[in-house]
């Protein structure tokens, strides 16, 4: 038999390579090769060509019944919702966050819901048996029927999952895990993949449901290797500001369902508790409009949600301004800048610019860009925006204002909370006036920089 090869893997691009080196050959990464094994290939001839006859059959598309999975609920609708629609039997969800945020008390009251319904087992590799003791106590569960398993060897814990047979587990962490196959230190590369894979195939095998949480990098990637969301089923990221009471859960990719379905929950003394109308959580409500600071309509999965977005303008001290963004993409901040200066008018080159969304969430949407912009513009010139407005529209770079979907139903939630105003493209006008909003659509950028210069 041929012997096991070694070779390394970047973490942030998957290329692989015979030797480490210190740069990705492929991506240019620096220091993200990491050892694996690689796969043995079969002992074939050079020229053994293919073949002549396959034993395995092919199915035709028409003729495969989709089986309707049976869903289980987990007991909590928001988390349901961010899965889709409820835990399918045999998949892997890989949940994802900052430490602290709340990972493990959102399992352990899964778990203990799910326990009622089926075997379940939680296995703990970073916390001592005594604590997750004391953290269901602290939650109000029993935990009659939850099985728990303090252990790090990927090779026993399946082992045991194999004797328990449960119907769903939860490993706490993947990065504490390890396999005897490799000789690198737990939490390395490679290891969390090759654990993550045993565990995976035990998962598909068995038709267990199972839950692996994975830590997050400084840099906001889920620290291993980027192919641990290709082997998954379901990636959830909790966002949020641990100091603050509210986390969203995010689905970045879902085999079962849509992505970027979101549930949204509350840490409280007692553990998470849905927010099942999350729409407005996130204003700041100030007493005074101040400057900086703009109200956005936000498409968050299936729900609108309206978001805070701050901006701070300031003269820089040093040669190169600097552009931070805390909840958006900054490479955008930059290019809506540029927009801002070459169809608005508004230079900021000496400026420093820093951004932010309230609350500790992320928008990826293009619609907030107008809001971005206002708020910009707002600090800059040190004049508040009416309170009562709310804007949204993606900006392109020839100034024009571009529509986003779902205006409509964006509106209706500006004018269910009390907003007045509306600024908004000219496209996502509603064909209907929606009551107690007043709307200005646009086709430009510069159009509404002109409305909100000789207005507010
Ligand atoms: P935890 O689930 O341990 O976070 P993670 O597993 O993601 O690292 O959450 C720990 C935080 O949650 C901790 O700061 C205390 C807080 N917390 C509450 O506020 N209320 C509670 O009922 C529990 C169990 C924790
Ligand atoms: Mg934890």
């Amino acid at each position: 038999m041929a012997k096991p090869r070694t070779i390394y893997h970047c973490s942030a691009c998957g290329a692989q390579f015979p030797q480490w080196a210190g740069q990705c050959g492929d991506c240019g990464a620096w220091n993200t090769l990491g050892e694996a094994v690689a796969a043995v290939k079969p002992a074939t001839g050079r020229f053994a060509g293919f073949p002549g006859s396959s034993n395995v059959s092919v199915i035709q598309l028409s003729a495969v019944t989709p089986n309707a999975q049976k869903r289980h609920s987990t007991g909590m609708q928001e988390l349901d919702r961010a899965l889709g629609g409820g835990l399918v039997p045999g998949s892997v969800i890989l949940i994802g966050g900052d430490p602290g945020i709340g990972k493990s008390t959102l399992l352990l009251q899964v778990m203990s819901t799910l326990s009622a319904a089926m075997p379940a087992l939680y296995v703990t590799g970073e916390e001592s048996p005594e604590q997750i003791a004391m953290r269901a106590e602290r939650l109000g569960i029993a935990g009659d029927n939850v099985q728990l398993l303090s252990e790090t060897s990927a090779e026993q814990i399946i082992a045991t999952a194999y004797k328990e047979k449960p119907r769903v587990m939860v490993l706490d962490s993947i990065q504490t895990l390890y396999t005897e196959a490799l000789q690198s230190a737990p939490g390395s590369v490679a290891q969390v993949r090759e654990c993550a894979a045993q565990l995976v195939r035990f998962a598909k095998q068995s038709g267990t449901a199972m839950f692996l949480v994975g830590h997050v990098t400084k840099e906001g990637t889920l620290a291993g290797p980027r192919v641990l969301e290709h082997m998954v089923d379901t990636v959830l990221y909790f966002e949020g500001d641990p100091g603050d009471r509210f986390r969203i859960l995010r689905a970045t990719k879902n085999r079962f369902g849509a992505v970027n379905e979101l549930g949204v929950f509350a840490m409280t003394e007692t553990g998470l508790k849905e927010v099942s109308n999350p729409s407005a959580i996130f204003l700041s409500r100030h007493e005074t409009a101040v400057p900086g600071s703009v109200v956005m309509v936000a498409w968050e999965g299936t729900r609108p949600m309206l978001i805070e977005v701050q901006a701070l303008v300031d003269q820089s001290q040093f040669g190169n301004p600097r552009r931070v963004t805390l909840g958006l993409e900054q490479n955008r901040l930059s290019m809506l800048l540029a927009v801002l200066h070459r169809h608005g008018g508004l230079t900021l080159g000496d400026q420093d610019v820093f951004v932010n969304v309230v609350g500790g969430v992320r928008v990826s949407e293009t619609a907030a860009d107008l809001a971005v912009l206002l708020a910009v513009m707002s600090s800059f010139r040190d004049r508040p925006l009416p309170g009562d407005l709310v804007v949204f529209g993606e900006v392109g770079l020839s100034g024009e204002l571009r529509p986003v979907p779902n205006g409509q139903e964006r509106l209706r939630e500006a004018a269910k909370h009390g907003f007045k105003q509306a600024i908004i493209p000219a496209a996502n006008k509603p064909r209907q006036a929606v009551k107690g909003l007043e709307v200005t659509a646009a086709n430009r950028l510069s159009e509404v920089l002109d409305k909100v210069v000789s207005e507010f």
